[in-house]
């Protein structure tokens, strides 16, 4: 999902990312990467090779980033620009990364400002591949991707599937989007806790509920909150589940994504999941009542007349069913998104579904609730602690809950 509030916020405020341009066409993502990063907070040093300035320009950079775009190892600023470069980052990311910068990286070359910055940083690298299908399937380029992410530990992120360079089809090879290479980066910079490892199932978005082959009941849900503590939970270094009603988000990214439609399939999907789920997060707004007897062809309004009647029957309460089957030491998250008596009504909810945590928030106030980027909620747990958070952004908002539930959670057995 991309991050839709670009204003400083963790985990790339304040810190310092090295963003590696290599020769191909996708170079030009990397200068909204540059512009998204700089927005979200961090400092960005573009670096370009050689090739990558045959496609874009090192004033480009500039512009978005109010810092000097880095070109030449030997720069006036002096021979070991590389060494403070490499010693400053936070993070090194090479996006779009070219066979040839691969080649070099691999057998660590110095060459060129990006490798010799690899070689001179300890910070956690993460390379995001471009190419054409053809030479991105070569063993060549595999065995180097193999030797970055086996023997030194890079992270690789992509290529993606889709439409490569003009006249060259659909394929892999295609660098991720820029929102994809924001969000790898932000999991490398993010430190692993608890939460590390871990299976997390989340459910997001509305249900739909169906009254004849078109039509069907629903409701405002977005899913930008569930898919924010997906997205959230994959940064800290979850395994992420999210099973999802209708929503138009992107999958967020690194996430497992199981698409659904009616509360019956999100709660078969979820019990495939929950027993084995160190953290389950119910964000979806289950429909509570189905239509009791979908009709299978389309409702004619001469047939139906003037008044139509549905008569509807109870949903199974996704929540409170997967939660029966719950692994010992799991931690359970509900939402309740409330009009009235918000505290009274999620508190409630913690005792009767079995919620460690509870985050409530009031639909009618501005800001909070469906269909916004922001949120504005009372965290409560089952201990009858109450947090009120100032208004943020969901992905904020997210990692705020995810601080709570990761400290629920048990250290791992052998793991500090
Ligand atoms: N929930 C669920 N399955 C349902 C209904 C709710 O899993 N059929 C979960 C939601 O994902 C949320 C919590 O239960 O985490 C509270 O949902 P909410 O719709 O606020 O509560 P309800 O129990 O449906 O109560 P009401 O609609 O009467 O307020």
């Amino acid at each position: 999902m991309p991050a839709a509030i670009l204003t400083p916020c963790r985990p790339w405020t304040g810190r310092r990312v090295v963003l590696g341009v290599t020769g191909g066409v996708a170079a030009y993502k990397s200068i909204q990467v540059a512009r998204d990063l700089t927005r979200l907070g961090a400092t960005v040093d573009a670096v370009l090779t050689s090739a990558a300035q045959r496609f874009v320009t090192p004033l480009a950079y500039e512009a978005v980033t109010g810092r000097p775009a880095l070109t030449d190892l030997f720069s006036a600023d002096g021979a070991a620009l590389h060494v403070r470069l490499g010693q400053e980052a936070d993070v090194v990311c090479v996006a779009p990364a070219g066979a040839d910068f691969l080649s070099r990286a691999a057998s660590g070359r110095a060459n060129d400002l990006i490798c010799t910055t690899l070689l001179a940083t300890r910070a956690p690298v993460v390379i995001c591949p471009a190419m054409n299908e053809r030479m991105f399937s070569h063993p060549q380029v595999q065995r180097n991707l193999d030797h970055l992410k086996q023997v030194l530990g890079y992270e690789v992120a992509g290529p993606g599937l889709g439409p490569l360079a003009a006249g060259e089809g659909e394929g892999h090879g295609r660098l991720i989007e820029p929102w994809q290479i924001e969000e790898a980066i932000g999991r490398a910079l993010t430190p692993r806790g608890r939460l590390a490892g871990r299976r997390v199932l989340v459910t997001a978005g509305p249900t739909r509920e169906s009254l004849d082959p078109v039509r069907f009941l629903g409701n405002r849900s977005s899913g930008r909150m569930g898919y924010a503590m997906a997205q959230v939970a994959w940064r800290r270094g979850g395994q992420v589940t999210l099973v999802s009603g209708p929503s138009e988000l992107d999958d967020p990214f690194g996430v497992d994504v199981v698409r659904v439609e009616t509360a019956e399939e999100m709660l078969a999907a979820v019990t495939k999941h929950a027993s084995e789920a160190d953290v389950l997060v119910f964000a979806a707004a289950v429909a509570d009542y189905r239509p009791v007897d979908p009709s299978a062809r389309k409702v004619k309004r001469a047939e139906a007349g003037p008044e139509l009647g549905i008569v509807m029957v109870e949903n199974p309460d996704v929540a409170v069913e997967s939660l029966r089957a719950r692994k010992a030491g799991s931690v359970a998250v509900g939402f309740a998104l409330e009009t009235d008596d918000v505290l009274a009504n999620a508190e409630k909810k913690l005792t009767k579904k079995g919620f460690d945590l509870v985050v409530a928030n009031d639909a009618t106030e501005e800001g909070a609730g469906f269909g916004v980027e922001t949120n504005r909620v009372t965290i409560l747990d089952a201990e009858g602690g109450r947090e009120d958070l100032p208004l943020l952004s969901k992905s904020e908002t997210a990692e705020e809950v995810w601080d709570r539930a990761e400290s629920r959670l048990a250290p791992e057995v052998g793991r500090a």
